[in-house]
């Protein structure tokens, strides 16, 4: 396993990282047993994964990372968890804050998280979660229900990172959850600049997600691009679109795409949402060696660099 530095913590965290949220929401959308998780959460550890990333509003999450980490020395781990800033289009009070994080801590079975979130803020909303809820997150903190403060952004409406670039601005945070893939890099110019200038650390999500994991889902995407001319017609194949980076040591495009995340030298730990243990074994070998040929590299930044929209469901 690699490790970085995860910005100003100092933290040593895993290139790997294990999410527990997104599409597949830790086998609890996908329909994976519990007893599975825990194999696959026990099988990180094994292998090095010392990074995992949870949040309150991801079901039951919390609950079964808790109960797969149980016995395991808590100096072997680093926990990230949020909280849900907003609740029907209002901004929550510090009140929920404080019982949203006890309860966090509660699932998890730990007196303290290294890394506490706001969870998916919207730019529109990021000065009045500021203003409300900052001071208490703060406290959290002087309390040391957390050690660090960190932001996740809401990348599906954001896929410019409004949200990120007034934040990083604001220089408040350790760290930042980052939508960043293949097919919408914008964050290589948007974004982390100003993590490393501010020695923020970066955790990426939507490495592959959907689109990079579903052939069908990559064909339409591609032809969409195309359509809107965005990519130029003839620059890809209509079928298989991204298959040309499987060779050396790429054997699939959901690799590729994890080992592209990896390469850029502001990115700490790439979350991996994958439920499913033959995913992850994969997805492990796949960020082993975080590197794609230069040329291939480069021919992605060619065809999709200019793309600044979220891309990724
Ligand atoms: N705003 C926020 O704060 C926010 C939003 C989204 C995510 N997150 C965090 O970031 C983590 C990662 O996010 P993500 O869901 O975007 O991660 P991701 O790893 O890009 O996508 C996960 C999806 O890819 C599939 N997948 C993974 N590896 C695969 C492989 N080798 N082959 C085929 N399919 C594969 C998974 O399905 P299988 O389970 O079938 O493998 C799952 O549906 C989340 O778990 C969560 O902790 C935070």
């Amino acid at each position: 396993m690699l490790y970085r530095t995860l910005g100003r913590t100092g933290l040593k965290v895993s290139l790997l990282g294990v999410g527990t949220g997104g599409p597949s929401n830790f086998g609890q959308r996908s329909g994976v047993p519990e007893a599975d998780i825990h194999r696959l959460v026990q099988r990180a550890l094994e292998v090095g994964v010392n990074i995992f990333d949870t949040a309150a509003g991801y079901r039951d999450s919390e609950a079964i990372l808790g109960r797969a980490l149980q016995g395991v020395p808590r100096d072997r781990y680093y926990l990230a968890t949020k909280f849900t800033p907003e609740r029907d289009d209002e901004v929550v009070t510090p009140a929920d804050v404080v019982e949203s994080v006890e309860r966090s801590l509660t699932r998890l079975q730990t007196d303290f998280v290294e890394v506490l979130q706001f969870h998916g803020v919207r730019p529109q909303r990021y000065h009045a979660v500021m203003e409300r809820l900052l001071p208490a997150v703060l406290k959290l903190r002087d309390q040391g229900k957390c050690r660090w403060i960190g932001i996740t952004e809401q990348y599906g409406e954001d896929g410019a990172h409004e949200m990120l670039q007034m934040a990083l601005a604001d220089n408040h945070f350790a760290t930042a959850m980052v939508g960043y893939n293949m097919l919408n890099q914008s964050a290589d110019n948007l974004v982390y600049p100003q993590c490393l200038e501010h020695n923020v650390g970066v955790f990426i999500m939507f490495a592959v997600r959907r689109v990079l994991a579903t052939t069908d889902r990559l064909e339409q995407t591609i032809a969409d691009l195309q359509k809107r001319g965005l990519v130029a017609p003839n620059a890809l194949p209509d079928r298989q679109p991204l298959d040309w980076l499987i060779r050396g040591n790429v054997d699939s495009v959901p690799s590729a795409a994890y080992k592209f995340t990896a390469m850029h030298p502001a990115v700490s730990s790439v979350l991996s949402g994958t439920a499913n243990l033959t995913h992850f074994e994969h997805n492990l070998r796949a960020l082993e060696e975080p590197t794609l040929p230069e040329a291939d590299h480069a021919r992605l930044q060619k065809l999709f660099g200019h793309i600044v929209e979220s891309i990724g469901n």
